[in-house]
This record gives C-alpha cells, structure tokens and sequence, in this order.
C-alpha cells in the first residue's frame, strides 16, 4: 500500500509559520503524563492516542510551548518543581507547561462538566426525559471547575506570550472552549484556531443547555479565527447555533461567521491515523505473537470483530443485541462465527460508565448463556488495553463492527481498514464522522436500529469474494490518500493563508 507522503510539505509550512509567530498548543492531555514505578519514582510515559503521536512529530524544533492538565499526583509534583519541562529534558525541541489543578477543581472541570455534560450534549447522549438536570452543584462546577480551569490555562498561556503580540493559539477540543475569548481580550492580534474532536450537536439539542453555558461558549469560540471539525454536518451544526444563539451573521456558502469586523472561518478537516507508522506496528513480533493466539482462537470460525473503550456513545450493547438477533433470525450461524470484543476501561470515575461496562458484561454472559454450546461460546469479551491484541484482530477479521450512537469521526474504522488483509467487511454507524470518507467501501448502518444491524452482520458474513476485495481495496486507497499528515498540512496551509 502506498501512502501520500506530505510531510516535506508540511515541515515547510510549519517551518514559514513558526518562523514568523510563535507557537502555542493547549489540551487537557498533555504529550507527556507522570506517574511512580515500583520503587517509587516518578517516571514518565507517552500520552495516550494519535492525536498526541501526530502533533509531538510536527512540534519538533518549533520552540512551541504546550499546554496540558495535570492529570494525578505526579503530575502535579512535577508541575510545581518544572514550570516549563524541556520534551526532551537534554535537548528540548519543544516545552510543556503543565496547569496545576487541584483534584477537586479537575474532577469538576473534566468529569462534571467536560464529560458528564459537554460530551453527552455533542454526541447526543442524555436521556431527556430525566437527564440533563442543571442544579446548583452544576452552575458550581460550571464556576469552580469548568470555567476557572479554562482561565488557568489562558493566564499561562498569556503569561508566555508576554512578549508577543501576535502568537498562534492552537486549541483542542471541548474541555478549553472558554480559552479563546480570554486570550482575545488580551491580544486582539493572536491568531487563534480551536479544533473541536468531538461531534457538533444541532441547535435544538443545544437547547440542553443552560443559557449561561451556552452563551459563555458560542461567545468565546466567536472570538477565533478558525474553527475546525471533523466533518461538513458538525460545519453546519454549529454555523447554524451561531446563527441562532448570537447576534452575528452567518455565510454558509462560505462557512464564515462575521461579528463586525470580524471573521470566524469554520473548516472540515476529517483526522486521520499515521498509516505506515501503523502499519510498521501491525508487523512487530509483539503483534505476531498476538496473532498467533487470535488465529488459534478463531481457527474455522468466522469472527466478528470490535475494538472500543468502554464507552456510551460506542453503543456496544446494542451491538450485542443484534448479534443475539443474528444468532436467532440466521441458527446457521450457530457455532460458525465468533464475536471477538476488546474493549478498555475509560472514564471510571463516572457512575454511567460503572453501569455500561456491568450492561456489556451482562448482555455478554446472557447470549453466551443462551446460545453458547460445549464446543463454542459465541461472544470472547475481553475488557483490557492491549493494542497488539486489537491490531491482531483488526488484521484478520471477517466483519468488523463500528457502530457508535454519534462519534466525531471513528479511528478505528480507519485503522482496521488499512490493517485488515482479509477483505473483512466493515459495518460503521451513519453517525461517525468517518462515514462521509468511508462510506463506498462499508455497509453503513442506523445505530438504533439492531434489526438492520443484523440484517447486515448477515450480509457481511455471506458476501461473495469479489465484492469483499473490491470494498476492502477502495478503503484502503481512500485512508492511505488521507493519511493523518493531510490532516495536520490542510489546517496549517489555512492557518498560514491568515498569517
Ligand atoms: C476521544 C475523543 C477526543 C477526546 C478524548 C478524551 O478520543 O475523540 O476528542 O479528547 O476522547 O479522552 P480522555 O480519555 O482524555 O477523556
């Protein structure tokens, strides 16, 4: 397979960028996250996902300072003794400053509002008839967390740039929405672009929100120069909340947003995954290895494959309900397939996450209950991070499930569609920002509906060869032409447009 290499590209631009601005990058998840081994010293690791993986590769020699959370204890020791940690220590090509946060205020910030609220409200995940309720433990979180976590991180970010008049603010996602207006006020010249992971919700479903909570973060992403999402329906989801919720005038053939003089450019920029970095990965002895006991385990058996953390918008029980109604509807299946599900912890600390992971294993042990026979359990689930053992399964899947209630766009589809090398059939949700790239070489299906979903498990199962290569082809051709450095090099060539 080959990939479009856009990296020289890339460096060129980002070298003219930070040439003549300086560079600034704010998340909660930093590049870096401390914690104590065995002998009790603090010792540091990566931070999880491509999303750092990509962005750690363009910092390089930039001088760029990148803001992030401490997330723990050791975090926060380090975050007191280093004020501005060189990555790497010796010889640093770019800096991080870690925000100390103390656990109450991060625990307000990240798991009340972040994703207790923000996160159900863009992936439409509250249960209107009883959820959300706005009480006044709330509006504290709203004032003690989510708002003065978002101040923290704007006075140092501020403070670094002391200097400068007109720096560049990157900004992800959905934790430091109220960022851009505090730095705004403070240096009307800054060039400012919030990139937003997650899904945008319609206007209507933005109406959750409390008035306050709404006004605060429409009003402070006007105050950016670019806006970027995932795809063209989030675009148009949120220059329509604009439209709605302020007193500014919208342009949607432009996707501009004017507030007087000032205009906010929205952009689709769908993320990608670094496909020969995976690729390199998916032929490591560690995933060999993996391999050999995933084929052992799959031997004649047609396997079902799903990769996801143990998340609500994933819609893994649903999942597993039509796959008890495949078993039922198509009994020829009985004892020729075998669902294989990874899925790792996330988000612990929420009690909706507590009972969706008690849900999996529930519904888990119900079918293999039911259907399951001396010789054959139909469902392996196993809840542990390990990625070998995921990228083993995505290589030799027969079908590939993916079908999240609502998701910014769904890496995983990605990556099982470049890893796969047996012309596996991929099921994905209309509802992942993937499917607008994705959706020639997939069956798409409706998340709610198990009926279709097992309609198409069914189909998927039975599909005649040529077809199956033919869509496993077309993925592949389509994820290596979007590699993630497209990603990166669409967004800094707007950005340097503006310079
Ligand atoms: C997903 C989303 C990202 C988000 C991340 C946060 O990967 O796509 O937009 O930043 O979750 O996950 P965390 O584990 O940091 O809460």
């Amino acid at each position: 397979m080959t990939t479009t290499d856009n990296s020289s590209q890339l460096e060129e631009i980002i070298k003219d960028i930070t040439d003549r601005r300086s560079l600034m990058l704010a998340s909660n998840r930093g590049p870096i996250q401390y914690f104590r081994d065995d002998d009790g010293e603090i010792k540091e690791k990566r931070g999880a996902g491509g999303l750092i993986t990509a962005l750690m590769s363009v910092l390089k020699a930039t001088g760029t300072i990148w803001f992030a959370a401490t997330l723990g204890n050791e975090d926060r020791i380090k975050a007191k003794n280093s004020p501005l940690i060189g990555i790497p220590e010796d010889e640093p090509e770019y800096y991080l400053r870690l925000i100390d946060l103390e656990e109450d205020t991060f625990n307000r910030y990240y798991n009340d509002i972040s994703n207790s609220i923000l996160w159900f409200l863009q992936h439409y995940l509250f249960d209107p008839i009883y959820t959300p309720v706005f009480d006044p433990s709330l509006s504290e979180s709203w004032e003690k967390g989510y708002k003065f976590v978002n101040e923290q991180f704007s006075k140092a970010i501020l403070d670094a740039c002391i200097d400068e008049s007109d720096p560049l603010i990157l900004i992800q996602d959905y934790h430091l929405y109220l960022v851009a207006k505090n730095i705004r006020i403070k240096k009307p010249s800054a060039l400012i672009f919030h990139f937003i992971h997650i899904p945008w919700c319609s206007p209507d479903y933005m109406r959750l929100l409390p008035d306050y909570m709404r006004s605060d973060i429409l009003n402070s992403l006007m105050c950016c120069d670019i806006i970027g999402l995932h795809n063209s329906r989030y675009v148009k989801n949120i220059l329509q909340c604009f439209d709605e919720f302020l007193d500014v005038k919208v342009d949607y053939d432009k996707d501009e947003v004017f507030d007087g003089n000032r205009v906010v450019k929205v952009g689709a920029y769908p993320i990608s995954i670094d496909v020969d970095d995976l690729l390199d990965f998916s032929r490591s002895d560690i995933v060999k290895d993996a391999e050999k006991k995933f084929l052992n385990k799959k031997g004649d058996l047609s396997a079902i494959v799903r990769v996801d953390r143990a998340e609500l918008s994933k819609n893994i029980v649903r999942g597993f309900e039509a796959y008890s109604l495949l078993l039922e509807r198509y009994p020829e299946w009985l004892e020729k397939v075998k669902f294989f599900a990874y899925t790792y912890p996330s988000r612990t600390e929420i009690p909706a996450y507590e009972d969706y992971t008690d849900r999996i294993r529930k519904i888990v042990s119900d079918i293999n209950q039911r259907f399951g026979t001396n010789s054959w359990q139909p469902i392996e689930l196993e809840m542990t991070d390990d990625f070998p053992r995921s990228v083993a399964s995505m290589k030799n899947f027969d079908v590939m499930l993916t079908n999240p209630i609502f998701d910014g766009m769904n890496l995983v589809a990605k990556e099982a569609a470049v890893l796969n090398k047996t012309n596996g059939i991929i099921i994905l949700s209309e509802n992942a920002g993937a499917i607008d790239e994705l959706k020639k070489g997939v069956i798409p299906v409706n998340p709610f509906d198990i009926e279709s979903t097992s309609t198409a498990l069914h189909e998927s199962l039975q599909m005649g060869a040529n077809e199956r290569e033919a869509m496993s082809k077309h993925l592949k051709h389509v994820v290596s032409e979007n590699n993630i450095s497209k990603w990166l090099l669409d967004q800094f060539s707007d950005i340097r447009d503006l310079l």
